[in-house]
């Protein structure tokens, strides 16, 4: 009792005393875009982030911190192909998941969030499809509930509760018929709605969406971004008495932005609210790391900011950069529950028998099943791939591919990394069966290392001879990517040295500068021998919404030929984060 009086005294003397912490911006590295977190003090003061994932599998990932700094995957809220069947026929890389919002209410977790299907026609309405799904257990995938559907003509769905119970959902409009903020009462157990209404239409800038609302000193907020996700992005705010409106905007608005500066971080906007447990604000946003020559790769990742909320006032955001101070922070050790690694560890998988795929193993779309096998009899501490008809690109660069596409990755996370695996290419036997690495975007824009059964004579293109009597195997660096367009070229063929045939073969992706990947391969026995085989710059890996994957694959390029392949010794290891670079402020 006494403790209990105290307690606010103390967190008074923390504001007023607490020496302010310093943290790295992004919190969570790479493809971890949209974020919306909450600090949740009866699951032991923790905070918990959920990202969008667009066409990936298994995702929509929750990430807990401790001390806002160490970050864990602990589940991911999309894990069984059951809950969303439409994810697998979604067309076009800007498909899929949207913007979640993670809220925590009365011991339940409630995600938010939207199936959009980007190549329906803008005003279809079943362009977007609405739901929220549930959650007792942040810690466990399989706690996390089938979605509850509703009917919104739109994305970024939010929910409030209001103080009498009633659960107001705020998002916006299909943007090019109807845009603006709108707002409707649903019921998030049977996804019954009410009466949609326009409550705000932001700044003037485009594309109003990614809204949230609090309440705080008898005031509804309306925190939005604006702008659209690029170089025009922001966050804007209004207030209101009453939650249907009117809604006046902050005077001080875009409240966050880093348009028209030279910053590293660059298309910072849709952001989320939280207090920490001595009740100071932050905010979430996502941003870009964007080089010189313009390239961010790893795509829209998750910053923090802290926000001076003083009472009756406008919040203040602090400008986002790499280096950042902030409210006293506790220093804790991470979550020690929850199914996966600190976001940005390194990594070394073995597969060995009776293991399973880390939740950090993702799939673009859903995993043809048996084409992933770990430690098969004969073939212990290797993962065995039973390759697809269709590349990496498939059949048109946009569409699912009806007997999927054998590919298998995780999140490139740290500016400079290198990822290697060990390929056995001794079950490739015909023309254009290959197996390889691949950094990859989405299906149109990835650059792919592999090695591929050709005739011999074809590392000339131009005098390539169509003999399939005697394949043999080569390193092939391919591309493609619409930044600059360019379709598929070879951008590297040369045929495996003689003395590496019959061995098995490491093969690699670095990044050891800003602007370039380096695809590398050697014999796995002999690391000295490694060699580059060719280059692909993060420009052309620089579009749409998701961030770089580092995986593998296995195909027969359109061909018959079903072949299985064996892979060994999964690395991933971390050579520097890069958070500010010389010239930008
Ligand atoms: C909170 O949850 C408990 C247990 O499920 C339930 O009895 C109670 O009615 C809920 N309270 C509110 C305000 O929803
Ligand atoms: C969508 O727009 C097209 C072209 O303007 C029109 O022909 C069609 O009827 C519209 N469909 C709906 C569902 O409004
Ligand atoms: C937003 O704009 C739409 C279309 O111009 C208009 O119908 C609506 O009333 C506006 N909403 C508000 C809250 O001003
Ligand atoms: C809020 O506004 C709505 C719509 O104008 C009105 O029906 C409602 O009574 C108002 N609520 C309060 C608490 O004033
Ligand atoms: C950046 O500058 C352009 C051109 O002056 C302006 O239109 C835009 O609104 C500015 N961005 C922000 C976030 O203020
Ligand atoms: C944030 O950056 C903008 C643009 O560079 C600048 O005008 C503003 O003063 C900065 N705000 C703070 C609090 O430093
Ligand atoms: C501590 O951080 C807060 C939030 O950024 C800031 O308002 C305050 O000025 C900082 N205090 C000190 C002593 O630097
Ligand atoms: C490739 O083949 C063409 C046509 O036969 C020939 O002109 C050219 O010199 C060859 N290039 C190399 C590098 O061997
Ligand atoms: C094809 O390759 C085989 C094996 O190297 C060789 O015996 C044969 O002559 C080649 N055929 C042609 C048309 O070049
Ligand atoms: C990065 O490395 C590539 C390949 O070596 C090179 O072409 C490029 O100029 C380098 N970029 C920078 C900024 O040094
Ligand atoms: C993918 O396969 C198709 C044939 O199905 C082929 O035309 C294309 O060049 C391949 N491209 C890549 C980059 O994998
Ligand atoms: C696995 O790969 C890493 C990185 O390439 C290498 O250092 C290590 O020696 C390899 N381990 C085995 C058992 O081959």
């Amino acid at each position: 009792m006494l403790l209990k009086c105290l307690l606010p005294f103390l967190s008074l003397a923390l504001k007023v005393l607490g020496h302010n912490s310093t943290y790295q911006n992004p919190i969570l590295p790479g493809f971890h875009p949209d974020p919306s977190c909450i600090f949740v003090p009866e699951l032991d003061d923790t905070f918990f982030c959920a990202s969008s994932s667009f066409l990936v599998f298994p995702r929509i990932p929750i990430h807990a911190s401790k001390d806002l700094r160490k970050w864990k995957l602990v589940s991911n809220v999309l894990n069984r192909p059951a809950q969303l069947p439409g994810l697998n026929t979604a067309k076009r890389a800007t498909s899929g998941i949207w913007a979640p919002t993670l809220r925590y209410r009365n011991g339940t977790f409630h995600l938010v969030t939207t199936l959009v299907y980007d190549d329906y026609a803008i005003n279809a309405t079943n362009r977007f499809d609405n739901f929220a799904f549930t959650s007792k257990d942040p810690y466990s995938s399989a706690a996390w509930s089938d979605p509850v559907h509703f009917d919104f003509p739109g994305y970024d769905t939010s929910p409030f509760w209001d103080e009498d119970g009633t659960v107001y959902v705020t998002g916006t409009h299909a943007w090019q018929v109807d845009p603006g903020i709108k707002m409707l009462p649903v019921d998030l157990k049977t996804g019954e709605v009410g009466e949609t209404i326009s409550i705000w239409n932001g700044t003037g800038a485009s594309s109003p969406e990614g809204p949230h609302i609090y309440r705080k000193d008898g005031y509804y907020y309306l925190l939005i971004a604006e702008g659209g996700t690029g170089s025009g992005h922001r966050a804007t705010i209004a207030r209101a008495k009453n939650i249907s409106g009117p809604y006046e905007s902050d005077p001080a608005n875009p409240v966050l932005t880093n348009s028209n500066t030279t910053a590293y971080f660059q298309n910072v906007g849709h952001a989320d609210l939280f207090q920490d447990r001595n009740e100071n604000w932050w905010a979430v946003a996502l941003s870009v790391r964007q080089g010189p020559d313009g390239s961010y790769p790893m795509g829209r990742e998750t910053v923090l900011t802290p926000v001076t909320w003083e009472e009756g006032e406008w919040p203040i955001f602090t400008n986002v950069s790499g280096h950042m101070h902030g409210w006293h922070l506790d220093s804790a050790p991470p979550v020690r529950q929850g199914e996966g690694s600190l976001v940005d560890s390194s990594v070394q998988i073995n597969f060995e028998p009776g293991s399973v795929f880390p939740p950090e193993f993702v799939h673009w779309r859903f995993p043809t099943n048996g084409s992933y096998t770990i430690s098969t009899p004969g073939h212990e501490y290797a993962l065995q791939l039973k390759s697809s008809s269709a590349n990496l690109t498939g059949s048109d660069g946009r569409s699912a591919e009806p007997a999927g596409q054998t590919f298998i990755a995780r999140r490139q996370v740290h500016s400079l990394f290198k990822f290697s695996v060990t390929l056995d290419p001794s079950s490739l036997e015909m023309e254009e069966q290959e197996v390889g690495v691949a950094v990859f975007l989405d299906q149109l824009h990835h650059y792919d290392l592999g090695i591929v059964m050709l005739p011999p004579g074809t590392s000339n293109i131009t005098s390539r001879t169509s003999n399939t009597t005697a394949l043999i195997p080569y390193f092939r660096v391919r591309g493609i990517t619409t930044v600059p367009a360019f379709v598929s070229p070879t951008l590297a063929l040369t045929p495996v040295p003689s003395a590496w045939v019959g061995d098995s073969l490491n093969v690699q992706i670095t990044a050891s500068n800003l602007t370039h990947y380096a695809l590398s391969a050697g014999p796995a026995s002999r690391p000295y021998e490694q060699k580059i085989i060719g280059y692909g710059n993060g420009l052309g890996l620089t579009w749409g919404f998701t961030g770089a994957l580092l995986g593998v694959y296995a195909t027969t390029n359109g061909g018959a030929g079903e072949f299985d392949t064996y892979v060994k010794n999964w690395t991933y290891t971390g050579h520097g984060q890069i958070v500010e670079i010389p010239g930008a402020s």
